[in-house]
């Protein structure tokens, strides 16, 4: 575990209401999650986005739910991993990449199957079968994940790293272009950018 969690939530139990949740979200942007890039920007694009692709108001506050949990599993990767600022090795990558499995596993017994789950299952699967967990391609991989996916990717390109400067958004976008249909859904591109440039 990375940090201690305050003391009034218990990441065990199964009786999980929408308070729990609502804790446990103020608790990772308090803590780190902002140092990783999960800003509330991040929710405002993702909510448009899914708005601009088709998905309806009431189905809005499960992209919510997922934006905010979608890297939960990143808890229990250890700091000197995470926060590494030279290149991983194989082994470290794969720890890492075991986070959207590990966050399912933990969520799926609290939450429905739907748009929030997606989003913390799929969020790293590419629309060309080379991301993971799964490796899943093109529509097989749930729309609500690659709406995510597309916000998520432009979120972390815009801002600093440790081992990067943040990108220029003429930079990201033509990384867009040269990424639809390979990275990101090409239908996913389009509507996005007609929101954001
Ligand atoms: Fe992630």
């Amino acid at each position: 575990m990375l940090v201690s969690l305050p003391g009034n939530i218990d990441i065990r139990s199964t009786n999980w209401d929408t308070r729990s949740f609502g804790e446990l979200g103020k608790w990772l942007v308090n803590q780190r999650w902002q140092m990783l890039g999960h800003t509330p920007e991040l929710v405002e694009l993702t909510l448009d986005l899914a708005a601009a692709m088709g998905f309806a108001r009431e189905q809005l506050p499960q992209f919510h739910s997922g934006v905010i949990l979608h890297d939960i599993g990143k808890m229990v990767i250890p700091d000197h991993i995470l926060l590494k600022s030279e290149e991983l090795t194989a082994k470290e990558r794969e720890i890492i990449q075991q986070h959207p499995g590990n966050a399912y596993r933990l969520l799926s017994q609290v939450l429905p199957d739907g748009i929030s789950l997606d989003i913390i299952h799929y969020h790293h699967e590419k629309w060309d079968g080379s991301g993971y967990p799964h490796g899943l391609a093109g529509d097989q991989i749930p729309l609500a994940a690659r709406v995510f996916t597309a916000v998520d990717v432009w979120n972390a390109l815009s801002l600093e790293r440790p081992y990067r400067p943040a990108w220029p958004k003429v930079k990201i976008v033509r990384y867009f272009m040269e990424q639809r249909g390979r990275y990101f859904d090409p239908a996913v591109v389009d509507a996005f950018l007609g929101l954001v440039v």
